[in-house]
């Protein structure tokens, strides 16, 4: 590798370092830890994931650099500092924001997410696109996880930083999550090669169970075991650990995650009246066509009878209806 990817490399390590003593050991640090710690997080959450802060000065970073020889244009290409068109100058990307390293699959650092302390836009200001980072490959927390997800078959996908630490504090140690974009066939690809069944734990509002849907769908065209854990009242799973404790995490919510059909029966109840005639018909239609895409004959008849049960619907009929699609889409 080169000279240039070697010192950006170093440079990622040394500051997530440096943030990180800057939050734990410093009175710069003081409100960010106070706010970490109102929020639930412990101190080895902290030092487990390199949690920082940076300080809320405009060329903290840039010193930091020039100080222990780095080349400052490729600090720039690293996305830590930038460049002012003006005067030739530099400052830094990341002011006052509490630090999260991002690492690649090796647990190397690769860039940064710095989150807001009070409530400045962006929340997360993340890295740009560097020779070293991709957010649309990037998985948080994929590094820690992966003995554990080895050896329990399975990953946890969370929507935020905030949420895979928490669930991993709760005892849940296979969380991952994308940086906030939705799922890619690189992140696919990459779960695929450690994971054969995905617990998708989304945020509970209605943008999380969207999310859900789309990345639930996506898992299972590659060949993934999808479950789907949902946080009830509109809650983050990071909120729900908070509220409800770790035992109930574990038990209520990744113990009793629902199956993709299940989820998909859920679903699609969204913004329709069941008592309503055509509601209803809609709502049935849709539920068949995603039990007859189901492989298993057994599955279809369970779920099919389920719905004719439901309804007091003719199973026959229902089987019919199935079937014509079973066949459309073979
Ligand atoms: N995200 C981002 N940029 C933003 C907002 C969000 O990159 N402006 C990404 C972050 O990776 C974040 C994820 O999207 O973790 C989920 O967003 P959100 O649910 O809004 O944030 P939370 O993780 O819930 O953050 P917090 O609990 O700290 O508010
Ligand atoms: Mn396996
Ligand atoms: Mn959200
Ligand atoms: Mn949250
Ligand atoms: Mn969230």
């Amino acid at each position: 590798i080169s000279k240039e990817h070697k010192q950006i490399m170093e440079a990622h390590e040394l500051l997530a370092k440096f943030y990180h003593h800057l939050l734990m050991n410093t009175t710069e640090g003081q409100e960010a830890l106070d706010y970490l710690e109102k929020r639930g997080f412990s101190k080895e959450d902290l030092d487990a994931f390199q949690i920082g802060w940076s300080l809320p000065n405009w060329d903290f970073t840039v010193k930091f650099l020039q100080k222990r020889g780095f080349t400052l244009e490729w600090m720039e290409k690293a996305g830590l500092i930038i460049h002012k068109e003006e005067d030739g100058t530099y400052f830094d990307r990341f002011r006052g924001r509490i630090m999260f390293p991002l690492h690649d699959e090796k647990g190397k650092v690769v860039a940064f997410s710095g989150r807001s302390l009070h409530d400045e836009k962006p929340k997360y200001l993340n890295s740009p696109e560097t020779p070293i980072f991709n957010k649309s490959r990037l998985l948080y927390n994929f590094h820690r996880a992966r003995p554990s997800i080895r050896k329990q078959h399975h990953a946890v996908l969370f929507e935020g930083f905030a949420d895979v630490i928490a669930a991993a504090s709760a005892g849940v140690e296979t969380g991952i999550a994308t940086m906030g974009t939705s799922l890619t066939d690189a992140h696919i690809q990459q779960i695929r090669r450690v994971a054969d069944q995905v617990i998708i734990c989304f945020d509970g509002d209605s943008a999380g169970i969207q999310a859900a849907f789309r990345a639930s769908n996506l898992l299972s065209d590659s060949g993934c075991e999808i479950k789907v854990a949902l946080i009830p009242d509109k809650m983050d799973p990071d909120d729900y650990i908070r509220k409800y404790g770790a035992e109930k995490f574990r038990n209520n919510v990744i113990g009793t995650a629902m199956t993709l059909i299940a989820f998909k029966m859920e679903y699609y109840k969204q913004g329709k009246n069941l008592q309503d005639e055509g509601q209803k018909l809609h709502y049935i239609e849709e539920v068949v066509a995603e039990i007859s895409k189901l492989k298993k004959a057994v599955e279809r008849d369970y779920y099919l009878r389920q719905i004719a049960e439901q309804f007091s619907l003719s199973l026959d009929a229902l089987k019919q209806q199935e079937k014509q699609l079973f066949f459309k889409e073979r």
